[in-house]
């Protein structure tokens, strides 16, 4: 069975104010009635094709962790908690030192982030039996999802030749590029999105770690070996995990790696990242307008108006996002929504 390691440690910061520090966007309901993170734990829950999974998170988010797993009924085998946030080569290097230790080195674990809506069909099921299929042969294997156009915050997967099990081998990763080389690859018709998933044996991940992001390996697997269980939660070692770089998986192996195989993923993949991304998968009205909670909309086109306290009229206005949180209101350009993430940077300096 398939090891789910859920990592869910991460800011949000680009759905400010929704998304906030003490609750970050992949525990917070802000369309529908389950949150992401919880979303996330169902898509995981088939006991055929799964053992119980890990989550990866901080001090800070244990208990929201812990209670949105009980509210579904559902079991973790491990709550991993980093004493200090590394990024997700050391929290994936972890996973899979404590994978070695519970489930033995030949454990196959499926990497799942807590920020995307996937729509589980059959299909999408298929693409983690080829995946786990892929992964029994030694391969890093990743989700590829068809681009729709050249946004810089994914990273990119070049699809090479067939392997036997129907995946492809990957030519070539690229994490985050610019625009312009973004705006080549998308044009270029061999390229895919990466989902932020992946699949792979446990040895394999820690071997390729070892070779190519040593210093992370040897933090994270010390980390675990020196770590202490109390109840629900195991703490990594702080001093060991603190050495890891700061760095994730997708440069510190996915762009170096010789082993990555891609699954064409023709599922329904949203990232939720930001606010114009919300805005796209959303529900729009005639005149192009997604809107959730207590909102009037006059003469507005093509916008993003979310309430989760005030009442939020518009007037006479196009392609913005206008989010009121029980303590913040934030007024933007759609277009702008990627830079949220510093406008809250700035916030923070200013406190
Ligand atoms: N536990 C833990 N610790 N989780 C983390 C940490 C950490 O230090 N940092 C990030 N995460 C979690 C986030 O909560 C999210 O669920 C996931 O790991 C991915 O992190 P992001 O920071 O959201 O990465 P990204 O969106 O910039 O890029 C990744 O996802 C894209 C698709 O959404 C990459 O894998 C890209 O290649 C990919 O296209
Ligand atoms: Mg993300």
């Amino acid at each position: 069975k398939i090891v789910p390691v859920i990592m869910a440690g991460g800011k949000g910061t680009r759905l400010w104010p929704l998304s906030r520090a003490s609750a970050p966007k992949q525990f917070i309901q802000f369309i529908g009635d389950r949150t992401l993170f919880q979303n996330t734990l169902e898509r995981v829950s088939d006991p055929e094709l799964y053992e119980a999974p890990i989550v990866l998170t901080n001090e800070e988010f244990r208990f929201l962790v812990a209670e949105q797993a009980r509210e579904l009924d559902l079991k973790l085998a491990a709550v991993l908690l980093e004493p200090v946030a590394r990024n997700t080569a050391a929290a994936v290097a972890a996973a899979a030192a404590l994978i070695t230790d519970l489930f033995g080195k030949d454990a196959i674990m499926h990497v799942l982030g807590s920020d995307y809506e996937i729509h589980a069909n059959a299909t999408y099921y298929d693409c983690v039996r080829l995946a786990r299929d892929t992964a029994l042969q030694g391969k890093l294997v990743t989700f590829g999802i068809t681009p729709t156009e050249p946004a810089t915050g994914y990273g990119y997967i070049e699809s090479g030749k067939a392997l036997p099990t129907g995946a492809h081998a990957v030519k070539r990763f690229v994490e985050k590029p610019a625009l312009e080389k973004a705006q080549e690859m998308v044009a270029n018709g061999s390229f895919y999105w990466n989902s932020g998933m992946f699949m792979f044996s446990a040895a394999q991940l820690l071997a390729e770690m070892k070779e190519y992001a040593p210093d992370v390996e040897k933090a994270a697997s010390k980390a675990v070996s020196k770590s202490t269980r109390d109840l629900d939660f195991t703490r990594l070692d702080a001093d060991h995990f603190s050495k890891s770089p700061d760095i994730s998986i997708d440069y510190a192996l996915m762009e170096k790696t010789a082993n990555a195989a891609v699954v064409p993923s023709p599922f329904t993949w949203s990232d939720l990242g930001s606010w114009d991304a919300v805005w796209k998968v959303g529900n729009r009205d005639e005149s192009g307008n997604v809107s959730a909670g207590s909102t009037t909309l006059v003469n507005t086109k093509n916008s993003l108006v979310m309430s989760h306290s005030l009442h939020i009229a518009v007037q006479g206005l196009e392609d913005v996002a206008v989010i009121a949180s029980e303590d913040a209101v934030y007024v933007g350009h759609l277009k702008d929504s990627q830079e949220v993430g510093k406008l809250v940077k700035l916030l923070a300096s200013e406190k």
